[in-house]
């Protein structure tokens, strides 16, 4: 949706360019700055895209100033609460909620495609046992871009939705499969009369000689961290995912691309960085010592799972993920749990500190998830690998949102060029053969 409005830019007093401003539904106008270059030979200046819109979309939206995330218009205190992760799956894909039909024809074509190619396991082995699980879903997820050749034409809504399709099923077990093979056990199969996350757990915790019973309780509050995890907007991976589609790659390679981003500690990797760094901090009466370490600038100590680029009031999913913990530990038997009490106590001194107040810094859906997950029986290394578990059908919403965009075409940004002006080489220079 557009209005007829226009920003003029004028450079010493003189008017050098008029360009359109555009509406959405919901959020902050866009001033159109496509004709800025052909109109006045200058660049946008905007490292860290802190002030631009990449794109269209339609998919999430997010106030970081009022604490709101809306998954095709649905709020997530409510999807997180009254849906499943798998029906959050068809929403961000579809754009609207899914009749009962076609919930099971979604849940049954999810559950035919849990398998992998049985080639696929071979590629483990290449890698040290003690390799980081992101490290082999690179690798793995990677591999993916090199099977089924029968539905990769990008311009085919069917076969776009069968890449989605198999994305969403297949990544649940190769993160099984990560961590089988770190702790050199067998991989485990998954099985068509489980359900999603019921089958995880499976894949995760049973061996060939033990079943896994998996606690409803644990299953439902696994259902409800992949739903807050599911999508957020641009972000980095997310972006990332974007502009590897947008030259038209293969899509199990694009979604790899978005997994290789999310590892870094600043955005996926702050969950396993969190628990790490309360380890560290270890006892309540350390908690002022690291927090002047996170605010003395000659210190690159940050405290991880605070902060956040969008949402400068608080991080609505981190409110939710703080009682999904609650409830896990309750579950059980561990509310006395040392680390959590650790954490509690940590966000009550930040929240009440003036640093943290100033610079709107928050907790962030990374602060309790690290320890939620380490209640689930899950190892550290294998928190970020989880997040791109959830965050799998956002990648896959996104990339496909684009794909069949009309405005879409390769993206291409620019640079303000600080390096060397044009200079010969010096005549004593000689070249070598
Ligand atoms: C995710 O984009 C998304 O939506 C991401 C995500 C998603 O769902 O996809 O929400 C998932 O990545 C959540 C964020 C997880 N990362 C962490 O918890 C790592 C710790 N947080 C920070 O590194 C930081 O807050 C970021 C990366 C999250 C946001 O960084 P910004 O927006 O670039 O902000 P900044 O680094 O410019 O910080 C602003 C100021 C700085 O001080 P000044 O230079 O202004 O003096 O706040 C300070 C920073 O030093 N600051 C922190 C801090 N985070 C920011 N100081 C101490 N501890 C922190 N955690």
């Amino acid at each position: 949706m557009t209005k007829l409005r226009s920003v003029t830019l004028n450079d010493k007093a003189q008017p050098i360019c008029e360009l359109p401003v555009l509406s959405g539904t919901l959020g902050p106008d866009v001033v159109d700055v496509q004709a800025l270059y052909t109109q006045t030979g200058m660049f946008t200046f905007d490292p860290g895209f802190t002030s631009t819109a990449s794109c269209r979309s339609a998919i999430t939206y997010i106030d970081g100033e009022a604490g709101i995330l809306l998954y095709r218009g649905y709020p997530i205190e409510q999807l997180a609460e009254q849906s499943t992760f798998l029906e959050v799956c068809y929403l961000l894909l579809h754009g609207e909620l899914p009749n009962s039909d076609e919930m099971e024809h979604f849940d049954h074509n999810i559950t035919m495609h849990t398998m992998v190619h049985d080639q696929l396991s071979a590629f483990f082995k290449g890698f040290r046992r003690d390799a980081h699980p992101m490290a082999i879903m690179v690798g793995v997820v990677g591999a993916l871009s090199s099977f089924y050749h029968d539905a990769l034409d990008i311009r085919s809504k069917e076969d776009r939705e069968m890449c989605a399709i198999r994305l969403i099923a297949k990544v649940p077990t190769i993160v099984a499969m990560c961590h089988k093979y770190s702790i050199g056990l067998p991989f485990i199969y998954p099985q068509n009369k489980l359900r999603y996350v019921q089958n995880f757990m499976r894949m995760m915790h049973s061996t060939p000689c033990d079943e896994y019973e998996p606690n409803p309780v644990l299953v439902r509050a696994l259902d409800r961290i992949l739903i807050l995890h599911a999508d957020h907007e641009q972000n980095a991976s997310t972006s990332t995912v974007r502009l590897a589609g947008s030259s038209g790659a293969n899509p199990f390679a694009c979604v790899t691309a978005g997994i290789a981003c999310l590892w870094g500690a600043a955005h996926g990797g702050a969950n396993e960085a969190v628990l790490y760094m309360l380890e560290e901090i270890g006892d309540v009466s350390n908690i002022s010592k690291y927090i002047n370490k996170a605010k003395d600038k000659d210190d690159p100590f940050r405290l991880m799972g605070f902060g956040h680029r969008v949402y400068k009031n608080h991080d609505p999913r981190a409110k939710l993920m703080r009682e999904t913990c609650h409830e896990v530990l309750t579950e059980l038997g561990l509310h006395e749990d040392k680390l959590f009490k650790l954490a509690l106590e940590l966000e009550r001194i930040a929240l009440e500190d003036e640093y943290f107040i100033e610079k709107k810094l928050y907790p962030n859906v990374d602060f309790y998830s690290g320890i939620v997950l380490h209640a689930l029986g899950i190892p550290s290394k294998m928190f970020t690998a989880v997040f791109a578990m959830g965050r799998t059908v956002g990648w896959i919403s996104h990339w496909d949102e684009m794909i069949s965009d009309p405005e879409q075409k390769i993206g291409r940004p620019r640079q303000l060029y600080t390096g060397a002006s044009r200079r010969d080489l010096p005549p004593e220079h000689i070249k070598s053969v």
